[in-house]
């Protein structure tokens, strides 16, 4: 079979890919949306649990040094002054005094302008954007506000009345539960530095730009790993997370070659951080940040520590020595990973056929831990003869991977369904099948089929799937 690629994938390709097969709507769609929300559906749902399970089994159960933790998204308000996110998690934002539409003041001057600004103050954003006499992108007039400052984490009420006193927030980084429950896990498990405590959880921030399709959202997940370790081991310990995060994003299948590394400069480091080195994607917008990996020092630990009150030293008994441990941070985003899997797996190919018949498929070359569905069963006809036997197979298959059955259209149509979500295998039964017991196996990337065995196939299957 002749395979030809078609022009690079767009955004807008794959939020229609993400509408029409499953994957990911538009939050509170039948009230019209809201803005920068969305919901996961059937098909979202399992790459997200994938990427999750993945993510676990590769940072948590694969390593002896590390446990998990699942803290609450509401922390004592206290957490969050000890942490700087009340002082330090601002955002730079500008007004449009004619139409109120509201931006990021960096973004506006790095997309409109040409110019970085990561680290510029507020009054530096004001003075560029007011010299620069930009017009508003969206009514064209040149009447702004001057740059202030906004914080990004989303504020509620304990109890049925709102005053003073009662205010807490959402977390906007799953981190701080581990700082907070760094203690419990040294005085109720036999973890001894170095160690990590890891986290997969909800997150929010009320950006001010979010959009691009699900790479920027107001409430998203994180997967992030707090590890301890000695002051004087951070630089070999970031050397070796950078690694493991690299070595993670080929375990999932990410191309290498739309990957990078990039340093933070000074300026732009977080409050807490000393070192930052993001993994950049190359996104159909720019290249940009996938995800982070931070040296925090000791910050967290002893602001904490000074914040409650509570002792937050470790001890280490074979030397005698009490110290306060410094922290590597790798950290993801569960939607900004899946928006990049699925970008990363994307294919349009202009395929011929065995017969020399020319066709059109859109494929997503999911790596099969990733993808929705490991096979789908098709029986060639709806005849009860062949769909009874499919069931059975679909029955036994289930037990080890998750299956799709599908009965309904043409058995190249059915294909071209299966590769368009990204199901790496095919399982046909035909009349053949009734005689001989064995099914056609076609491969989602290859479109190579095979004979197999029924006796065989789950064996094969798992095999292949490596599960
Ligand atoms: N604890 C460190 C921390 O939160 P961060 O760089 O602000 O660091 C970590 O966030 C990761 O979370 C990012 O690399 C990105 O993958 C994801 N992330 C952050 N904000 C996001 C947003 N608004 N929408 C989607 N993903 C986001």
């Amino acid at each position: 079979m002749d395979v030809e690629q078609q022009s690079p994938v767009t955004m807008e390709a794959i939020v229609a890919l993400a509408k029409r097969r499953g994957f990911i709507y538009p939050g509170s769609d039948i009230y019209g949306g809201l803005a920068n929300t969305w919901d996961f559906g059937p098909l979202g749902v399992e790459i997200k649990r994938n990427i999750k399970n993945a993510w676990w089994q590769y940072f948590v159960h694969r390593r002896a040094d590390v446990v998990g933790l699942d803290g609450g998204i509401l922390l004592h308000p206290k957490v969050w002054e000890a942490s700087g996110h009340i002082s330090e998690f601002f955002d730079p934002l500008i007004d449009c005094r004619n139409c109120r539409a509201r931006y990021r003041a960096d973004t506006l001057v790095e997309e409109k302008l040409g110019q970085p600004a990561e680290g510029l103050s507020t009054a530096e954003l004001t003075t560029i954007l007011h010299e620069a006499n930009l017009a508003c992108p969206v009514c064209g007039q040149r009447t702004w506000t001057d740059v202030r400052q906004f914080n990004l984490m989303f504020q509620t009420h304990l109890g049925p009345i709102e005053e003073s006193g009662t205010e807490v927030y959402l977390r906007p980084e799953t981190a701080q539960n581990i700082f907070v429950n760094y203690k419990n896990v040294t005085q109720t498990t036999r973890v001894k530095i170095p160690f990590g405590i890891a986290q997969i959880g909800k997150a929010f921030r009320n950006e001010i730009t979010p959009g691009n399709f699900i790479f920027r959202v107001l409430e998203l997940e994180q997967m992030e790993i707090e590890y301890f370790i000695r002051a004087a081991d951070w630089d070999e310990s970031f050397t070796h997370w950078l690694d493991e995060m690299a070595a993670f994003y080929k375990w999932v299948g990410l191309k290498q070659d739309r990957l990078r590394v990039r340093e933070h400069e000074e300026d732009e480091l977080s409050h807490y951080s000393m070192r930052t080195i993001d993994y950049e994607y190359k996104f159909p917008f720019g290249w940009k940040e996938l995800s982070g990996l931070a040296y925090r020092t000791d910050f967290d630990l002893q602001r904490h520590q000074e914040y409650s009150g509570v002792d937050l030293t470790y001890f280490d008994q074979v030397n005698d020595e009490r110290f306060v441990p410094h922290v590597i941070e790798p950290t993801m985003g569960v939607e900004r990973l899946l928006l990049t899997l699925i970008l990363d797996a994307y294919n349009e190919e202009s395929v011929t056929d065995v017969n020399g018949k020319p066709y059109e498929r859109t494929v997503l070359k999911l790596h099969p831990r990733i993808a929705p569905y490991k096979a789908a069963v098709l029986p060639l006809s709806r005849k009860p003869e062949l769909t009874g036997k499919a069931m059975e197979i679909v029955r036994e298959l289930r037990q080890y991977i998750s299956v799709e059955y599908d009965e309904t259209q043409s058995i190249g149509r059915r294909y071209r369904r299966q590769d368009e979500i990204g199901t790496p295998f095919c399982v046909t039964v035909d009349f053949e099948t009734l005689e001989d017991d064995a099914v056609t196996v076609r491969d989602r990337d290859s479109m190579e089929q095979e004979r197999v065995p029924i006796s065989e196939l789950t064996a094969l299957l798992r095999g292949r799937l490596d599960q």
